[in-house]
């Protein structure tokens, strides 16, 4: 029997570099090669033990997988097919992507789109397909280029890089939030033409504040959310997604009476697939991949116990590719 490498947790508690056997497979019409997964905040929860994201235990971490098919019990996928998961549930309920082999449902696979190679669909991961949910929510609600400036909150972070290149590439005019002045050259090299420093946003102001956002992405949640809201104009819209600054929310009702102000709600990990396959289409056509590359850092399995303490410090910048492999 052939073993294999993952990251994993047999406890509550940090999950460690682990060696597992098909054995260890949970069930599943289809398994997959993991050439590349991704570190998202929730893996930072997840794989030092301080979230309790893990449902059950044994349980191998990772709420992301990219592969190639090496077995399958379904019609829709063959053996060599490239594929991807992203949430569904991985490292929560179902063994996840920190792993060079991995048994998934038929349904949760996403076909490799077009125009991104493997690894890059592992750049953009969870948080790159949550920025682009932010993104469509946000033109849903009626908010398009032109109007004013688009505010994206923990900009530095997974989902802000993402929603920075897509929102600038597709005209509009970007404002990033952040807290590390490093990253202020960054940002504007992925579009954002104002820079606007995170303490501004997470002090409390008025309950409605000088109009200042056509619209925004929140990745922070808590004080922040409650300014971006306060400050949004007449029928703009906020996109919340994040609680990289708590998952608390001391707002009035006032932006959303007076302004017409919409807080749109966003999750990435149930995600219907038809709104998944729309959203992965548009990454495909609007998230130019020279800055998917710019925002990416590749990093080996045998780093993520690092990655992830540095993840929930808020030092890790754009996206992380790791490389099962390694
Ligand atoms: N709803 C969903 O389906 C979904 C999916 C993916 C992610 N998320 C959530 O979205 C958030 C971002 O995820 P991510 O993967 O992009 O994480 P990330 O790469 O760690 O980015 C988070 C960013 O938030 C900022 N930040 C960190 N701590 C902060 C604090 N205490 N106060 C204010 N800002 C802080 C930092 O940006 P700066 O240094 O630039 O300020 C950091 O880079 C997380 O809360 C995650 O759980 C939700």
């Amino acid at each position: 029997m052939s073993t294999f490498t993952a990251i994993a947790a047999s406890e509550p508690g940090p999950a460690t570099l682990q060696q597992l056997t098909d054995d260890d497979l949970p069930e599943g019409d289809v398994t997959v090669d993991v050439a590349w997964s991704s570190l998202n905040y929730k893996d930072g929860l997840a794989v030092t033990g301080k979230g309790k994201i893990m449902r059950s235990h044994p349980m191998v971490a990772g709420i992301d997988l990219a592969g190639v098919v090496s077995a399958s019990d379904s019609p829709d996928w063959k053996v060599g097919d490239e594929v991807l998961v992203t949430g569904w549930g991985l490292s929560e309920a179902h063994p996840g992507g920190f792993t060079q082999r991995q048994r998934v449902q038929s349904s949760w696979l996403t076909a490799r789109p077009e125009g991104l190679t493997l690894q890059q669909t592992m750049a953009v991961g969870t948080a790159g397909l949550t920025a682009m949910l932010c993104v469509l929510a946000l033109e849903h609600a009626g908010v398009t280029p032109g109007d004013g400036e688009v505010v994206v909150t923990g900009a530095g972070g997974g989902v802000g890089s993402v929603a920075v290149a897509v929102l600038a590439s597709l005209g509009h005019t970007v404002a990033a939030s952040t807290g590390r002045a490093e990253t202020h050259d960054y940002l504007r090299s992925l579009g954002a033409t104002t820079i606007v420093d995170r303490a501004e946003l997470a002090t409390a102001g008025r309950p409605l504040d000088k109009e200042r956002w056509n619209g925004g992405v929140d990745t922070v949640g808590s004080q922040t959310l409650a300014t971006v809201l306060a400050q949004t104009r007449y029928r703009g819209a906020v996109a919340a997604c994040g609680l990289a600054g708590g998952n608390d929310l001391p707002t009035t009702v006032l932006p959303f009476i007076l302004r017409n102000v919409a807080l749109l709600g966003v999750d990435s990990v149930s995600c219907p697939t038809p709104v998944r396959a729309e959203a992965w289409r548009r990454l495909g056509t609007d998230l130019p991949t020279d800055l998917l590359d710019a925002m990416t850092t590749v990093e080996p399995m045998s780093k993520v116990p690092e990655l992830a303490e540095q993840i929930l410090a808020g030092q890790t910048r754009g996206r992380v590719v790791v490389d099962t492999s390694a």
